[in-house]
């Protein structure tokens, strides 16, 4: 007998991206990403900026996802909304749409963690990537969150380590500032890096207990090598970026590898995905793949256009709720911030 085909509308506003994604079972039909390029200017997110053009995004960018995935909303058996965390008034927008249209068609709302979808990502079908088996870990690393995760199940997940201060893609936009680059500043630290001597200039890492992590000394201690430096040669930053970047790079993966390697230590498990904006880096996923031979890992690494902030992620997770029959009330709240 043929499976009936269950498909959901995913709704992802958690930051600065309104982004909507159409899933077949587990198979993705479309999956579109409006950016907010306003923020740029401003070296950051502004989040009534944010809000506002979620606002303007919404409509279009949930339109477009059904057209590319062939499907009119009638078909939807379920619409799938990250609830949280993130920022309130960005949230609020996806939320109070995905309420709205579910209300209207007579469908189940479902609600998603934002950081439960990036590692549950990974279970999104696709032909060159595999799936993770339970136990795993997970590191799930972005702009707003850094963690080590074992994930026991789709749905029970244990946070084992996370940072005491500051994101580690947080490390990136701020180091990025401090050097004259745009926002965010991880992309192009990551493509100079790859231009530059990693070795050029030492940064300090800083003694976190266990598992956890802190990045807001490594953000500091740039600072003061740049003053210093620029005291010394204004022109410093110019001649040396790239090897600046590259220095800055390879100790954050020194960091986030340190901490993998005692998680695994730990508990044993050997089979590592990560997840968030800052798993698009070219030196963690380096780094992972030489893990693999070095220590026997098996390491799961998102396609790109999972890592930054989509809706699939949200959507794969409408999906899995889906299944088990998981919906949420209508009057369910957004929270900005909401534990695993
Ligand atoms: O997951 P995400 O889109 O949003 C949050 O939930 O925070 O992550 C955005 C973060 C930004 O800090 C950005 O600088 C970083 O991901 N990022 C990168 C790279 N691509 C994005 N950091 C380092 N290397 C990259 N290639
Ligand atoms: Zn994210």
């Amino acid at each position: 007998m043929k499976k009936e085909n269950i498909y959901i509308l995913g709704i992802e506003s958690s930051c600065d991206d309104t982004s909507a994604a159409v899933l077949c079972n587990d198979s993705i039909l479309s999956n579109v990403v409006a950016d907010q390029k306003i923020h740029a200017e401003y070296g950051g997110v502004v989040p009534e900026l944010a809000s506002r053009a979620h606002q303007q995004n919404i409509v279009p960018v949930v339109h477009q996802a059904l057209e590319k995935a062939g499907i009119s909303k009638d078909q939807l058996n379920a619409i799938a909304f990250t609830r949280g965390p993130g920022l309130m008034g960005s949230l609020l927008v996806g939320t109070s749409f995905a309420k709205s249209l579910a209300f209207g068609l007579n469908i189940p709302l479902i609600d998603v963690n934002h950081m439960q979808a990036h590692i549950l990502a990974h279970f999104i079908n696709e032909t060159d990537h595999k799936t993770p088996p339970f136990p795993f870990l997970a590191m799930t690393i972005s702009g707003g969150h850094t963690q080590i995760v074992k994930v026991n199940s789709h749905f029970n997940m244990q946070v084992i380590g996370e940072t005491i201060d500051d994101a580690v893609g947080e490390a990136y936009d701020k180091s990025g500032k401090v050097l004259g680059l745009g926002y965010p500043a991880g992309p192009e630290i990551d493509q100079r890096a790859q231009r530059g001597n990693p070795k050029a200039y030492k940064f300090t890492k800083p003694k976190v207990d266990g598992l956890n992590f802190s990045f807001s000394g490594l953000k500091t201690a740039i600072l003061y090598f740049v003053q210093r430096e620029t005291k010394a040669n204004t022109n410093f930053v110019q001649e040396n970026l790239n090897d600046i970047c590259a220095s800055i790079q390879y100790t954050i993966i020194e960091i986030l590898m340190y901490k993998l390697k005692l998680a695994v230590k730990q508990t044993g498990i050997k089979h590592i995905a990560i997840g968030g904006g800052v798993s698009a880096n070219s030196g963690i996923r380096k780094a992972l793949k030489e893990a693999e031979s070095k220590h026997g890992w098996t390491t799961y690494i998102p396609k790109f256009e999972y890592t930054t902030d989509n809706a699939a992620m949200i959507a794969i997770v409408g999906y899995l709720k889906y299944l088990e029959n998981d919906f949420s009330d209508f009057d369910v709240m957004a929270t900005a911030r909401l534990k695993l």
